[in-house]
Order: C-alpha cells, then sequence, then structure tokens
C-alpha cells in the first residue's frame, strides 16, 4: 500500500549546534519542508540576531539542493526584554517564542522562574501576534506524571486569561486532561503531538529493564492517555498537529546512570506518525494534522508538493553517527520495526 500526502512540516524540532546538528539536520530536510527550530542550545538562543545566526548556520549544514526551510524560536527568561518582541516580530524567520519554566527539561536552567515576571514580554507578544510556545509542565517536588495538570491549572489557564489575545502552542501534550483543556480552551490555541506519545505508555520506559532511549520529556503517560491522544490527532480537529520534538543526545549521555531526557525521531518523523494513524484506520486524517494544520496556526502557506510513503517494515540501525569525537545516536526503533518508509 503506498500514500501520498502534502509535504508536512515539524512544528517542535531540536537540531542542537555544531557536528550535532549537521549530523541530524539531513533526516528532517529529506522529510519536511519547514520546521519550528528549538532555542535550548548552551547558551539558549534569546536574541533575533542570534537566531539568524543559528539559522545561517542550519542551512549551511543542508544537503546540496535541499529547499527545507528552518523557522526559529527565541527563548524566554525571566531577563527578556519587550523590546526584543518587536524585533523578533518584524525579522523574517523568527516565528515564535518559547517559554520553559526554569528547570523543567533539558537546558532549560535560563527559562522562566515564573510566568508573571514576563508579563510586559507575553503583553508585546500579544500585540504582536507572536506565538508563545509553552513547555507545559511545572517544577519543584511535584509527581513527575502530573506536573502536566498541574501547569493546565496553574500556569496555562490564568496566562489565557490574562492574555485573552495571546495564540499560544501547548506543546508535546502527554495526557487526556490536556486534549480536553485544548478542545475547551478559547480560540487561538493549539497543541502538538509526538510519535512517542501517540505509540507508547509509560510500560515502554520500563520493558523488561530500565530503557533510557523511552525517557523524555515530558515522559510517557498512561494508556488512556495514548487513545486520547491519538484520538485527538486523528480526529481531524485542526487545533492538533504535528510537532516530533526529536531531540538528539548522544548515546553515552541517554545510557547513563543520570540519563538525559529526550527521544531522537527524525529519521522516521513522519513514517511514525503513518504508523500510529493506521493503527486506529485514520491514514485518511494524516495529511491534516502532518500538513494542513500547523501551517495554518502560524499563518503561513501550505506546502504545495507531496511525498509519498509505503507500508514496507525497515529496521533502523543501533545507531547513527553524531559528536565529532564519534559519539553515536540512537534512534527511536533502532533494530526494531518501523512500518512505513518514504519513497524517494
Ligand atoms: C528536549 C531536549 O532534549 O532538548 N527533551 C525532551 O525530552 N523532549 C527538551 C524538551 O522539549 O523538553
Ligand atoms: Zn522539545
Amino acid at each position: 500500500m503506498e500514500i501520498d500526502i502534502r509535504r508536512p512540516d515539524d512544528w517542535h524540532l531540536h537540531l542542537r549546534d555544531g557536528a550535532a546538528m549537521a549530523a541530524v539536520v539531513p533526516f528532517t530536510a529529506a522529510r519536511f519542508a519547514r520546521a519550528i527550530v528549538m532555542p535550548n542550545l548552551k547558551p539558549p538562543v534569546t536574541t533575533t540576531a542570534q537566531a539568524l545566526a543559528y539559522r545561517d548556520r542550519i542551512l549551511a549544514a543542508l544537503p546540496p539542493g535541499s529547499a527545507f526551510s528552518p523557522l526559529m524560536t527565541l527563548y524566554l527568561t525571566d531577563r527578556t526584554d519587550a523590546s526584543e518582541i518587536e524585533v523578533a516580530s518584524q525579522s523574517r524567520w523568527v516565528k515564535a517564542c518559547k517559554l520553559y519554566p526554569a528547570g523543567a527539561t533539558t537546558n532549560s536552567d535560563s527559562g522562566v522562574t515564573d510566568i508573571r515576571r514576563i508579563d510586559d514580554v507575553l503583553a508585546r507578544m500579544s500585540e504582536a501576534g507572536l506565538p508563545l510556545l509553552v513547555h507545559g509542565e511545572v517544577t519543584g517536588n511535584v509527581d513527575v506524571f502530573d506536573r502536566e495538570h498541574r501547569f493546565i491549572d496553574e500556569v496555562l489557564a490564568p496566562t489565557l486569561q490574562r492574555f485573552p489575545k495571546l495564540r499560544v502552542v501547548f506543546e508535546h501534550i502527554t495526557t487526556a486532561r490536556a486534549v480536553e483543556f485544548v478542545k475547551g480552551a478559547r480560540a487561538g490555541v493549539g497543541a502538538t503531538i509526538t510519535p512517542q506519545h501517540l505509540l507508547h505508555n509509560r510500560n515502554a520506559i520500563f520493558e523488561g529493564g530500565i530503557r533510557p532511549h523511552y525517557f523524555c520529556l515530558p515522559i510517557l503517560k498512561t494508556e488512556s492517555d495514548r487513545e486520547a491522544l491519538l484520538a485527538a490527532a486523528t480526529s481531524g480537529d485542526p487545533r492538533f498537529f504535528l510537532g516530533t520534538d526529536s531531540a538528539p543526545h548522544e548515546q553515552r549521555t541517554k545510557e547513563n546512570a543520570c540519563g538525559c531526557a529526550g527521544m531522537f525521531s527524525a529519521h522516521a518523523g513522519i513514517e511514525l506518525y503513518a504508523e500510529a494513524f493506521e493503527s486506529v484506520g485514520r491514514l485518511d486524517k494524516l495529511e491534516g494534522f502532518a500538513a494542513d494544520f500547523g501551517a495554518d496556526f502560524y499563518q503561513l502557506p501550505r506546502n504545495t508538493d507531496r511525498i509519498r510513503l509505503a507500508k514496507r517494515d525497515w529496521s533502523p540501525p543501533a545507531n547513527y553517527p553524531y559528536s565529532k569525537d564519534g559519539g553515536a545516536l540512537v534512534p527511536m526503533r533502532a533494530g526494531e520495526t518501523v512500518r512505513w518508509q518514504m519513497v524517494t
């Protein structure tokens, strides 16, 4: 069986920098026309000037002839100046700002300690129509499985009320509660969903032993949460769209007594979604989720060319080359089966 869909975009992607970025960007560029590139580098991308320089480095690392277009984001900190929002919204390539609650995830130490500290920035973003992308988890001494719920109640709902025009993407949602929240939210609220949260529940982290390659943040949740996410993604509701959250980490930093959070999925960044949609007989809804609704949310034109996917088993390798010193990258489903393949 083969299907063909409008070329998709990835609305949540980590590309890193330097040799690591050069190693991973071709996987995304082969599948997606555009991606929203996350700013959690070390140090973080906090200004438009830094974002544009980062974009140039990404373009320079693309395979010859690639038409892939990176779309950039700024990392909000307690010290972000509202005047930076003006610069960002007038630039051609900065499309959003990212809220990392300080300490919530990889490279979030410079994140926002209390959202009320950036009220002036949010007011400016709201006026400029620049979307706020949220890592939707509270921090501190809160059960790791409850952090998204608590974020909805304590941060997201009040923020949407205080800024009734602010456009917000609730990134990588992981729970049935988040699905319900987004469905009931006012206009201007969307959500991305990752392939791992559509395909796996938290048992995957503990299958026969601890599996560091299934550790990501927000952490995988229960089977009923997974079912709710899959129902939302495949429903044709335009509030839900594709964001892989592909987040590469070198093998030895994942297979470690204190392993990093993040799953690398860009090597099968559309194929894994095809597998999820097929599992519920909803391949007909893949194009909207992967190629239409995100572009519409960001008020960008939909892509015009198409890609083809074949129902064919293949096995991602045990690892891909990643860092300059020979470090490797273990992809999602390494040595296992992915059920769909891109036809090139
Ligand atoms: C991401 C990363 O590694 O940058 N990790 C992850 O588990 N998803 C950060 C993030 O999106 O939380
Ligand atoms: Zn992410």
